[in-house]
């Protein structure tokens, strides 16, 4: 009965092909192309899927004393789709039924209309549940639905203040091919949506997962058709989560958002800077081998924690989490060579507190210093910050955003901040009354400068 068509769809991009190629003819990405089947037949597209039953309605939370802080989100935008995507579990159905309340309680005259919140993955007495949990108090109308027609339908009589939909794996539209989260249903539920947004001006907030096992219906795939990316990010085990704009048609994707995972919801994080220091490191006992490196990510500034341990009298082994293996090898190098440390037959492990993976090269020095540190088992005051780029022949490099850096060490109330020459001379000495700017041609004259 059911007449199957193979065709392959790029998971990066969303280029789809009749035959498999190594190498996606449109995006140049390698392997992956993967293959997906479009079923032909008349009433395929529910497969697996029940279109729970659930009426719109008033869903009255019960009255307790809200718990929420204002997150402070960019307002949003009349008439835009915005997608917020992010692994399974990471929060993002917790994080938009706080923003459903926050723009509920926004237009808090009776007369405003109500924000609509529709689930395909939950029963409307589940996201109520949820919003208990949170301590959500305002009106928020809760569907359940998988219909994209059903749910619009339902929707634009209501003409909300905004709508979510959660997810678009999970809902589909009729007459489209293939099953809810396939290539097809996902492009099509999202160009749909789009329009619906732009006739009726309603802002639509769109949930999408991504999967790790490149799943090819993958949000990747809708970057293109939505105005807005959001990608919400954090470590299985650990309490924060970040948004990251990475696509924004209103304004400047070099925003994130910080927050951290409690009981009642996400709450905005107001000391984000300090948040990757780890606990010992405000103690007043100092380890060994712990550096302060000041980090750039967005238009934010991190205080991040590098930890090294050398090991003497062992093989030259090198484990490193959270920096780029070549990196920690060519500093690693460098110290040797120009510092004239003996770490050959030392063993280095190298981490960064908080799980977060080191792009920038800001970063280099408080690894150079906690390196040396261990090595000399010397602890580094933990009043002290670094920044700074190595070169090969050990000397010092500015990098980008050096004020902005050394202006939240200041504001952070630490003594000594150690920068590239170079970049002392460009700074000024506003903020920084209270701080000493150590300027330094190279590690040797680091270290002797701090140990
Ligand atoms: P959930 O919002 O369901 O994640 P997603 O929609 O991305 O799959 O959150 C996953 C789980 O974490 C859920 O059981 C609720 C819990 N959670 C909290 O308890 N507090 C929080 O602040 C967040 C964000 C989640
Ligand atoms: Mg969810």
């Amino acid at each position: 009965k059911a007449k199957e068509k193979v065709h392959w769809v790029c998971s990066n991009c969303g280029y789809s092909a009749g035959q498999w190629w190594g190498v996606c003819r449109s995006c140049g990405e390698a392997g992956t192309m993967k293959e997906f089947h479009e079923t032909k037949g008349s009433d395929n597209k529910v497969s697996g899927f029940a279109v729970m039953d659930g009426a719109v309605g008033p869903w009255l939370p019960h009255q307790e004393e809200t718990q929420l802080r204002p997150l402070r989100l960019a307002e949003v935008n009349r008439g835009s789709l915005t997608l917020v995507g992010g692994d399974p579990g990471v929060g993002k159905s917790t994080l938009l039924l706080q923003i459903a309340a926050m723009i509920t309680e926004e237009c808090n005259d009776s007369e405003a209309s109500p924000v609509v919140y529709v689930s395909g993955e939950e029963s409307v007495e589940q996201i109520g549940n949820r919003a208990d949990r949170l301590g959500i108090t305002e009106d928020i109308y809760l569907y359940s639905s998988n219909d994209i027609e059903d749910i619009l339908k339902k929707v634009q009589y209501l003409s909300p203040r905004a709508l979510v939909i959660d997810s678009i794996q999970t809902v589909y539209l009729k007459g489209i091919m293939g099953s809810p989260g396939g290539i097809m249903q996902v492009k099509e539920c999202t160009s749909t949506l789009l329009r619906f947004a732009k006739t009726t001006n309603i802002p639509v907030l769109l949930i999408g997962h991504v999967t790790k096992s490149g799943d090819i219906a993958g949000p990747r795939v809708l970057e293109h058709i939505v105005d807005v990316v959001l990608y919400m990010e954090g470590e299985k085990y650990s309490t924060h989560r970040m948004l990251r704009a990475v696509k924004n048609r209103f304004g400047s994707t070099d925003e994130l958002g910080v927050f951290e995972m409690s009981h009642s919801g996400l709450q905005a994080v107001s000391n984000a800077s300090e948040m990757f220091l780890s606990e010992q490191h405000l103690d007043s006992e100092i380890l060994a081998g712990l550096a302060v490196a000041v980090i750039m990510d967005g238009s934010r500034t991190f205080l991040i924690e590098i930890q090294a341990l050398c090991l003497s009298g062992s093989t030259g082994s090198r484990q490193v989490n959270g920096i780029h293996a070549n990196r920690a090898d060519m500093i690693i190098s460098v110290l040797i060579k120009q510092a004239g440390l003996r770490l050959q037959e030392n063993a280095v492990f190298l981490n960064v507190v908080s799980g977060l993976t080191l792009t920038e090269t800001a970063g280099d020095l408080a690894i150079a210093a906690a390196i040396c540190s261990s090595f000399l088992e010397v602890p580094i005051p933990n009043d002290i910050a670094f920044i700074g780029e190595i070169g090969l022949s050990g000397e010092l490099r500015m990098v980008p955003r050096m004020e902005k850096r050394v202006y939240t060490v200041a504001k952070l109330g630490y003594r000594m901040c150690i920068v590239p020459k170079t970049a002392e001379k460009t700074l000024g000495n506003e903020g920084l009354e209270k701080m000493t700017l150590v300027g330094c041609r190279n590690l040797k004259e680091v270290i002797y400068t701090v140990f």
